[in-house]
């Protein structure tokens, strides 16, 4: 008899008692669902969807749809420069040319940053170069990047685009096409900063004291003639010929030069005008020659001073900083500029 009491006492607790395991189920899936949804919310589908499509994006792809009459314009950019990126590029909407242009991200933050702005206006050619060491200049890593370059623009070249590089430290005062006259193979300008004739020669200038030139790496426009494709594998070559070492402390712009000594009789090269292509060193540093040359600037290298900050900070004493200060994401101008003419 208390046998049985027991066993229906057990039996009438275990009612209530399923009863409560069946509503704390009920309040754990909610609450799950809770903290599930917020997540999915910060990863939908579409946009992991969206981050494989960019790392699956190619480089002949992003050339085809972006270049327009047979034509790219590319910079390269690490997540830190992305301002000087949204600087550059609202410098080019002025003149109508940021439409063809084909952003090399150096890390993934800036290939899906640049992408969901601007669809398929950047790409990542793998590997991406480690963060920080990559962007010590004269490091090794930083060195490792900057060798990448000549192998992307002969890949933009073999697939029969001109291509225009720049860095992003840079602004244009006027479009440069209407520069880049005849039929030469390459374009480019001198580091030096002595002032030139106005009637300069555009032939490669002489060897300076380490005994070859100072042409500037950092802007260059290249056809995808026999010629054009040399000079970027000369380039290739000399970079391997001459690796980084702590001595040493180089980037690719030296063998650059020793390339253009070594195929000056090959290649059809043009030197740009000073007065339109100033090293920074010219037009930030001397004012009475900028004065004398005004109106006649094309591009703005700010150069000749490193750091970031300070580099801003000249922009801006110079009236050549266009980001917006009051918007906390600077990529926001891409959206405005895709639906610029
Ligand atoms: C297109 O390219 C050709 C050849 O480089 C050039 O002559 C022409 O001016 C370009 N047209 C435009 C609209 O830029
Ligand atoms: C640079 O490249 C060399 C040769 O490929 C490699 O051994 C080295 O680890 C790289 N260094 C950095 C910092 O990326
Ligand atoms: C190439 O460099 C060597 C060594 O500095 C120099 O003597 C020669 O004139 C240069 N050639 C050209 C075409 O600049
Ligand atoms: C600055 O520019 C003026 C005018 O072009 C030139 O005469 C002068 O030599 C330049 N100064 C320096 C330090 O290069």
């Amino acid at each position: 008899m208390l046998r049985k009491q027991a066993q229906l006492s057990r039996l009438q607790k275990s009612i209530p008692y399923s009863y409560a395991s069946t509503l704390s189920v009920l309040v754990s899936v909610i609450l799950l669902l809770g903290f599930y949804f917020p997540l999915t919310g910060l990863h939908r589908p579409s946009e992991i969807s969206a981050r494989d499509r960019w790392n699956a994006y190619t480089l002949p792809e992003a050339v085809h749809a972006v270049a327009r009459n047979n034509t790219i314009i590319v910079c390269a950019v690490s997540q830190p420069y992305l301002p000087f990126l949204i600087n550059w590029i609202t410098s080019l909407a002025r003149h109508h040319r940021h439409h063809e242009v084909l952003v090399i991200a150096e890390d993934y933050a800036t290939l899906y940053a640049v992408n969901e702005k601007w669809p398929g206006h950047a790409i990542l050619i793998p590997p991406a170069p480690p963060l920080q060491q990559a962007h010590k200049f004269g490091s090794q890593g930083f060195f490792n990047f900057t060798s990448r370059r000549p192998r992307h623009l002969l890949q933009i070249l073999e697939l029969g685009y001109s291509v225009l590089y720049n860095d992003v430290d840079m602004i244009w005062k006027k479009d440069p096409f209407p520069y880049f006259k005849g039929n030469y193979d390459i374009y480019f300008t001198d580091d030096m900063t002595t002032v030139k004739p106005i009637d300069h020669s555009h032939k490669l200038p002489a060897p300076g004291k380490k005994g070859r030139t100072y042409i500037c790496s950092c802007m260059l426009f290249i056809r995808p003639t026999p010629g054009g494709k040399l000079i970027l594998k000369a380039w290739i070559e000399e970079l391997k010929a001459q690796p980084w070492s702590p001595h040493a402390k180089a980037n690719d712009q030296p063998a650059f030069n020793w390339a253009l000594n070594k195929t000056s009789s090959e290649v059809k090269m043009y030197l740009l005008p000073q007065q339109a292509f100033p090293p920074g060193g010219l037009y930030f540093k001397n004012e009475t020659w900028r004065t004398e040359t005004r109106g006649k600037h094309v591009i703005i290298h700010n150069n000749y001073i490193t750091g970031f900050d300070k580099k801003i900070k000249r922009f801006r004493e110079f009236d050549l900083w266009y980001v917006d200060e009051e918007e906390n994401d600077p990529t926001e101008a891409l959206v405005k500029l895709r639906t610029m003419d």
